[in-house]
């Protein structure tokens, strides 16, 4: 099938790129030229396991191709996912200019029936908008239907989730535009729900608030285990072997990050108001994960006692292991956090240095984990890349002026820490 792809991100990059993998012509279109530039100089323009060799092999098979010009790669396909950005405006509501924009030029350039695809994470009715504007903008005769196919995938697994996901949903508004997603997606083995359009936008918030709420729910139990000498993580272990409960989404820590969580909850919590129900458990989801970016600090200051002037390293600065990406990452808000209070940040991390140093200039990148510690009175470990799990305490601890780590991921056993001399704390753990 002729596919095309609108926004040429991690999501539309992974999604274009697997259904290529699959024996569809694809071509994925973006606004950003420098990008489009490098994508077809072969270069690939984010840090993802497995999507340089898939790339790499959907290039040679002349089924991958890239551009800049919407209207004239949606013309003659028969799928056009919209995998644009949709950001959180300043009111907390999903920003959808991208994908109203998306959607006109898409209309102005289809040529023949087509399906039209929301990918993006977008709010319940966003696809009866698209279809209405698209209405207004597609050449006389052209037929097209709107659907809604939330994607699920994980930045770091993002390949394997896109060659497998847990599920397809096909959110569409009639029997022909099902007909053409269930070709799209011939041969995938992963289970396929059909349902309407808002109840697959629906399931693509209700999911991520789902798995955010499981996470502050955690991290507010590990609150409690520090109060009572419990330990989160056997706690975890022991509602997760109750299948109803689930062992996955249970590690306490300093909380979630990415580009998803916060602003999807956000946008739900939002377009849920809009609709007359106040839905008041995602604004604790939020709290909660908030005040735990806070709670590491706190810890710093219960060892350390005054924070001016300490030195700090941060380990990890991507929001979490086997990424760049540092949006909303738990790394800047703490490291801002303790520079307000007059600590000197010093950071690593194994790939993510130089865009966290796009969003906080100044801030102090070390090479690797011991020279960002030399003469630290604290290390954090913010993410837990599997680099730092091996880390040698005995090297760490001769290199800092104060033995203190605050393990803000629990990554570390405490008592190899303890062994080593450190002051050790960490999330939930006695
Ligand atoms: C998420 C959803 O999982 C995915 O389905 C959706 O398509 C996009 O948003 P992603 O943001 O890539 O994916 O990462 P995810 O693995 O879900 O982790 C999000 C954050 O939660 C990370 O900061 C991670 O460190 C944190 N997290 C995750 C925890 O703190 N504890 C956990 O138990 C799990």
């Amino acid at each position: 099938m002729k596919v095309t792809v609108v926004g040429a991100g991690y999501v539309g990059l992974v999604t274009g790129a697997t259904l290529a993998e699959r024996g569809h012509d694809v071509t994925c279109v973006d606004s950003d030229l420098p990008k489009v530039r490098m994508l077809e100089a072969g270069g690939v323009p984010i840090h993802e396991p497995g999507l340089p060799e898939l790339l790499a092999g959907v290039r040679k098979s002349g089924r991958l191709g890239f551009g800049a010009d919407v209207a004239a790669a949606a013309g003659g396909a028969e799928v056009v996912m919209m995998t644009v950005g949709t950001p959180t405006d300043p009111q907390g509501k999903a920003d959808l200019s991208s994908v109203e924009a998306a959607a006109r030029t898409i209309a102005t350039g289809l040529r023949d029936y087509a399906v039209v695809v929301e990918k993006s994470t977008v709010p319940v009715r966003t696809g009866e908008r698209v279809r209405r504007t698209m209405e207004r903008n597609v050449r006389p005769g052209v037929e097209f239907d709107v659907a809604s196919n939330p994607e699920f995938l994980r930045e770091g697994t993002a390949v394997e989730d896109a060659r497998k996901p847990s599920r397809i949903v096909l959110g569409v508004p009639n029997g022909r535009a099902e007909k053409v997603l269930r070709r799209l997606y011939e041969g995938f083995e992963s289970p396929i729900l059909v349902t309407n359009v808002e109840t697959a936008e629906m399931i693509k918030h209700a999911s991520n608030a789902f798995l955010a709420t499981k996470i502050s729910f955690v991290n507010a139990v590990s609150r409690l285990c520090e109060k009572s000498g419990a330990n989160v993580e056997e706690v975890a272990r022991g509602m997760g072997l109750d299948p109803r409960i689930g062992a996955q989404f249970l590690r306490a820590g300093v909380g979630y990050g990415g580009s998803c969580f916060a602003k999807d909850l956000e946008a739900f919590a939002e377009i849920a108001s809009q609709l007359g129900y106040e839905f008041r458990l995602l604004r604790e989801v939020q709290a909660v994960n908030r005040e735990q970016r806070a709670h590491v600090v706190e810890l710093l200051r219960q060892e350390l006692w005054v924070l001016r002037e300490k030195r700090v390293t941060l380990l990890g600065l991507a929001f979490k292991p086997d990424t760049d990406d540092v949006r909303d990452a738990p790394s800047l808000d703490v490291a801002q956090r303790l520079r307000a209070e007059g600590a000197i940040v010093r950071a690593h991390d194994p790939v993510a240095g130089a865009k966290a140093k796009a969003m906080l200039p100044d801030l102090d990148l070390a090479a690797d984990p011991y020279a960002a510690a030399d003469g630290a009175d604290a290390v954090v470990l913010v993410t837990e890349w599997p680099a730092y799990k091996g880390l040698d305490f005995m090297r760490l601890r001769k290199v800092m002026r104060q033995p203190v780590i605050v393990d803000a991921r629990n990554l570390w056993d405490p008592s190899a820490a303890r062994a080593a001399g450190f002051h050790y704390r960490s999330i939930g753990r006695p």
